[in-house]
Order: C-alpha cells, then sequence, then structure tokens
C-alpha cells in the first residue's frame, strides 16, 4: 500500500475496494452512534491554497469522530505563503501531525510534500485530481446500485481534475466510461494516455448525448474551476450544450443517477430542476466526503 494518497491509479482495485468498505462500516457505527476512534490522539493538518466548504469541514468532522484532531492552514497566513519552500514545510509537519492534506494548483507540489513528509499526505485536490472527491462517488454509486461493475458511466463538460479523476477510476475499476467535453477542453492528454495503454474502456467524444446514452451515472462539474475564473465568459460560450439537463437526462437509462461534486452553477453545467429530481444523489455524494475520507484516513494513518 503506498505511503501518501496522490491519485487513484496509485492503488490497485482491491485497496481501494478495502477502503469502500471500511467507509461503509464507519458510516454505519457513526449512524448508530457507535465510538469508532481509529485514530485516538492523532493530529492532520490540512494546508489550503484554494477555497473549500465540503473538503474542509469533512476532514476535520472526521478527524475528531475519529477521535483525532484537525488543524485548518491556509497558505496565506502561514510561512508557506511567504515562500517557505514545500520540503521544509514537509519535513516539520511530519514532526508534529501524524498526517497532512493538502489543497494547491501543482500536483507536482503535493507529490514533493509527500517526498518530504515521513506521514501520509492526502491530496485534497489539484489542478490535476481530486482522489478523495472520486471515492466518496464511487461510495455514493455503490450506494445507490450495490456496486459499480458493469455499470456505464458519463462524464460531461470540462476535462477537468474531476474528468481526468473519473479516467483514473476507469482504468482501476474497469467500467465503462464515456466523456463529452467540447474540442480544446479535453482530460490532460498524459492521463488519457496511461488510461488506454492500461486498456481501459473509455470513449471520447465532444457529443453530450452519445455520451449520456446507455450511461446508468451522469456526472458532471463547473465549467470554469478554481484557477480559471478569468476565462468564465469564454467557456461559457464553449460549453454551451453541455448543460445536464433533463432532456439530455432522459437519453440517459430510465434509472440513471446524476452525480455533481459541488459547488454548481445551476443554469450552466446543470440545471435546478437536475439536481432536485429524485434522480440527483448529489447531497448522499457530498455527505460521502466524510464517510469516504475517514476510511482514507484511518487505512493511511492507523
Ligand atoms: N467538492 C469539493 O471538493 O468541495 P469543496 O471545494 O467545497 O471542498
Ligand atoms: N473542478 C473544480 C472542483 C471543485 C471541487 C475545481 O477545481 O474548482
Amino acid at each position: 500500500m503506498p505511503k501518501d494518497f496522490l491519485k487513484l491509479t496509485d492503488f490497485s482495485r482491491d485497496e481501494l475496494d478495502a477502503m469502500f468498505r471500511l467507509a461503509a462500516d464507519l458510516k454505519a457505527k457513526q449512524k448508530r452512534g457507535e465510538a469508532h476512534r481509529l485514530l485516538e490522539g492523532k493530529s492532520l493538518a490540512m494546508i489550503f491554497e484554494k477555497s473549500s466548504t465540503r473538503t474542509r469541514v469533512s476532514f476535520e468532522v472526521g478527524m475528531t469522530q475519529l477521535g483525532g484532531h484537525a488543524l485548518f492552514l491556509h497558505s496565506g497566513t502561514t510561512q508557506m505563503g511567504r515562500g517557505e519552500p514545500i520540503r521544509d514545510t514537509g519535513r516539520v509537519m511530519a514532526r508534529y501531525c501524524d498526517g497532512i492534506m493538502i489543497r494547491t494548483f501543482s500536483q507536482e507540489a503535493v507529490e514533493e510534500l509527500a517526498r518530504w513528509s515521513d506521514v501520509p499526505v492526502i491530496n485534497g485536490l489539484t489542478d490535476m485530481y481530486h482522489p478523495c472527491q472520486l471515492m466518496a462517488d464511487l461510495l455514493t454509486v455503490i450506494e445507490h446500485k450495490g456496486g459499480y461493475e458493469g455499470l456505464t458511466f458519463a462524464w460531461i463538460g470540462d476535462g477537468n481534475n474531476m474528468a481526468n479523476s473519473w479516467i483514473n477510476a476507469a482504468a482501476v475499476f474497469g467500467f465503462r466510461l464515456q466523456v463529452a467535453t467540447p474540442e480544446g477542453y479535453r482530460p490532460d492528454a498524459a492521463v488519457m494516455k496511461t488510461a488506454a495503454e492500461k486498456g481501459a474502456d473509455i470513449v471520447y467524444t465532444s457529443d453530450p448525448a452519445e455520451a449520456v446514452a446507455g450511461a446508468d451515472v451522469l456526472s458532471t462539474d463547473v465549467w470554469a474551476s478554481m484557477g480559471k475564473e478569468e476565462e468564465a465568459e469564454q467557456r461559457r460560450q464553449a460549453f454551451a450544450g453541455y448543460c445536464i439537463d433533463s432532456a439530455l437526462l432522459q437519453r440517459a437509462n430510465r434509472d440513471a443517477i446524476v452525480l455533481h461534486c459541488l459547488p454548481a452553477h445551476r443554469g450552466e453545467e446543470i440545471t435546478e430542476e437536475v439536481i432536485e429530481s429524485p434522480q440527483s444523489v448529489i447531497f448522499d455524494q457530498a455527505e460521502n466526503r466524510l464517510h469516504a475520507q475517514k476510511a482514507i484516513m484511518a487505512t493511511l494513518m492507523g
């Protein structure tokens, strides 16, 4: 098992399946009010260089429920924001804490932090990947569909960190993925190439209708991710027709479910009607950030 949780393809399917089982077990215990203090007395440093609601709260509450403690560190109020190198921050944090969660821009920075830290480093989102989100997403699919095997997944929208993570997931878990992005907004070329080399069952198209045909799970995300705010208007034009609305949803399998990692921009990548429809499992998905991450932390830091 790798020391760190940096991207899904670092793990085997068996290792990640074990985390889903642990997540379900911890979720059941929490619902029953049963103690599950697997990280008693342990501390998690949470480094944020970008905004967050779900990631921050779910990691912090998750550590509390596991009997530990989490520290919120924003780069702007630490020495990192004043240029202290990540290799020094990593070495020092590892002397105090039992794990580090980081949300930042470059995947390379997270990898460097992991190299210089003796404790597990968890990727809380980079421009390249959002692996904790995928664990929550698949836990939600397992709950609603009884598993992920044999299902067809559709990604509609930007070829961003979430799209790259779905491609990694398809490569690890072996399910079919149908990706629709506008030309010029395709997922990362190296990520697509690696998945293809692993024999992943993925099709890429620029037609959302083609991507949702036969799909059991539809997923999307904002058109302008954190750091791309200045491109928002240009992207609104490029992504016209990539909205998951009721008409597009009707083209998927009848009992398809809809995921969105949130925050959502209603009327852009998804409509209010779809978010509030019975096919939406978006708020179960948001809740599952907590349970999935508790399993990741208990596995790596326990
Ligand atoms: N989905 C997600 O990561 O949400 P936050 O940006 O609120 O953490
Ligand atoms: N792709 C989005 C995900 C937010 C959780 C972003 O990076 O801003």
